[in-house]
């Protein structure tokens, strides 16, 4: 299992959830709070556990190097990101989903924007020496991630 195109297609699934989201507010049309809440729910963790299996695709190839500084870097601009959506998840249920809107643009703009990064500025090195195979068992840890993260994109959607 190559690593990188497993977190990239972690990526695509929140791009999805954060589509469906703008989509949502964009619409005007009426959207249960609590629904919006599940999504934030659903992206608020799949992202925490992402950022940690991202540190240790690094660590496994050479933590010394650069990139990883610049990956480190990276997540701890975004740190602020947790607080917003644990805010936005909070009071998405007070009716008011209209005036969240800029908070969650925000949100989905920077999230899009360090996707972005990553994937052509930071992976490009590691995927060119030739990531390193994932430990036993990890591969199957992260294969029923994948599996559980697509089932509850379909579950919101
Ligand atoms: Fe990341
Ligand atoms: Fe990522």
């Amino acid at each position: 299992m190559k690593l990188v195109k497993y977190l990239e297609k972690e990526h695509r699934l929140c791009e999805e959830l954060l589509d469906l989201l703008e989509g949502w507010l964009d619409s005007g049309r009426e959207i249960a709070a609590s629904r919006i809440g599940m999504v934030l729910e659903v992206l608020l963790q799949a992202l925490v556990e992402h950022e940690t299996i991202e540190c240790t695709v690094f660590e496994l190839n050479g933590n010394s190097r650069p990139s990883a500084r610049a990956l480190q870097k990276e997540h701890d601009d975004l740190s602020d990101l947790r607080e917003i959506m644990e805010f936005l998840i909070e009071n998405c249920c007070d009716g008011t989903l209209q005036e969240l809107k800029p908070s969650l643009a925000q949100l989905a703009n920077r999230f899009r924007r360090h996707f972005r990064k990553e994937e052509d500025e930071l992976w490009p090195s590691l995927k060119a020496r030739g990531e390193k195979a994932p430990p036993k068992g990890m591969e199957r840890e992260l294969e029923e991630r994948e599996r559980r993260l697509e089932f509850l994109v379909q579950e919101v959607r």
